[in-house]
């Protein structure tokens, strides 16, 4: 479904379900990441793009302490009061949603009650994001039906502590930001300690594919945790404040003084920041070739020292870095299942999906999907009629 039918699907439904048409209807887009992973919780660099694939909400405020969210992709609805936010026993598809809810109470803006329906057509569980962009579009409608004046950052930083706080999951910075500040054709290079932003130009020619594995994330949530713990440690024992601040060279010097795998934690981190400096370097010089390089080695990285990828990511990798076409691939987000990100020249593109989607279903006897994405604009939120 295109996002303008999308939107409309949404309004109608609202209409249909509260008898009375939406004040407002909020988009808040998934994300790709071109290089820069696991980094984002070491205050280093990123470099994601927000992709045309969103989240809406449509809404309007009641008089009453009642909030009930219609949910298009869960076939399901929920209705409690302001006092009930935590509540165990709501439909856990609500949970993102209400958290953002019980996040901007924490910060003392003053809630009311309100009517929402939410669908969207960003692939779920596929590393695209799908959650932050459930909680920048929240943060979007929110922001409107409340009142609120929050610059783009800020919604998504409290979409972050929508995960630490709420959900459990001490995420980085990422996703968030790049849902609420993506920009048309460019990604974002995010310094994810100063929050600084630099707009980088997707180079004339070049289009982002996302290979979908089909492999959905397991153990992620502990992993994750895990992998942010020995990336603390690794600081610790360098003596600086985040593997930001650690250098190659600093990691040579103290080699034996890390046990084995947080050196390989660190090390990974550590030129995981040099190589995503190095991408927007070459892409400014219009040097594919570095690119596809830096995009490749990354890859190695993530799945030998970071070791957060599956099989099925190392032979979808390994089959998009060798088809004609390509000029880098390596798994992105998370880890432990998800997708591919494949840089591809324009011209290839239809032979490319193609090819990989019959190589690796072959190779692996599962169904993967190949989305051609686009750079999009963040988060906004609009009045409706
Ligand atoms: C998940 C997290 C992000 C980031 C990536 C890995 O998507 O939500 O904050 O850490 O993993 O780069």
């Amino acid at each position: 479904m295109t996002n303008a039918d999308l939107q409309t699907a949404v309004i109608e439904a609202f209409k249909q379900q509260y008898r009375a048409a939406p004040s407002h209807i909020a988009r808040a887009p998934g994300r790709v990441n071109v290089i820069g992973e696991h980094t984002d919780y070491n205050e280093g660099f990123v470099l994601p793009a927000a992709i045309e694939q969103a989240i809406y909400i449509a809404g309007r405020v009641r008089d009453d302490e009642r909030v009930t969210i219609q949910s298009l992709d869960y076939h399901d609805s929920t209705t409690f009061t302001l006092d009930q936010l935590k509540d165990s026993s709501l439909p856990a598809w609500s949970g993102y949603l209400r958290g953002v809810l019980w996040v901007l109470a924490q910060e003392c803006h003053d809630l009311r009650g309100m009517d929402l329906t939410v669908a969207g057509n960003v692939p779920l569980g596929a590393g695209f994001s799908s959650s932050a962009a459930v909680e920048v579009a929240m943060m979007e409608i929110c922001s409107a039906l409340l009142h609120l004046k929050l610059a783009q950052k800020d919604k998504a930083l409290l979409g972050v502590q929508v995960e630490h706080k709420f959900i459990g999951i001490r995420s980085g910075v990422m996703d968030q930001m790049i849902s609420a500040c993506g920009e048309e054709d460019h990604a974002l290079l995010l310094d994810c300690r100063s929050l600084e932003t630099k707009l980088v130009p997707i180079p004339y020619g070049v289009s982002l594919l996302a290979c979908d594995t089909s492999k959905r994330r397991e153990l992620v949530n502990s992993e994750y945790g895990k992998r942010r713990e020995q990336c603390e440690e690794a600081a610790r024992l360098l003596g600086v404040k985040a593997l930001r601040d650690a250098t190659p060279e600093m990691l040579k010097a103290n080699a034996d003084r890390l046990p084995e795998v947080i050196r390989k934690r660190a090390t990974h981190v550590v030129n995981e920041d040099v190589r995503t400096l190095a991408v927007v370097e070459a892409l400014s010089k219009g040097d594919l070739a570095t690119v596809g390089k830096l995009i490749n080695e990354g890859h190695e990285s993530l799945s030998k020292l970071f070791e957060i990828s599956i099989r099925e990511l190392d032979i979808m990798a390994e089959i998009a870095q060798h088809t004609d076409g390509v000029i880098g691939a390596r798994m992105m987000g998370g880890g432990f299942g998800g997708a591919v990100i494949a840089l591809v020249h324009d011209q290839a593109v239809e032979q490319f999906s193609a090819e990989v989607k019959g190589q690796y279903d072959a190779a692996t006897g599962l169904e993967s999907t190949i989305y051609v994405t686009k750079a999009g604009a963040g988060s906004s939120v609009e009045k409706v009629g």
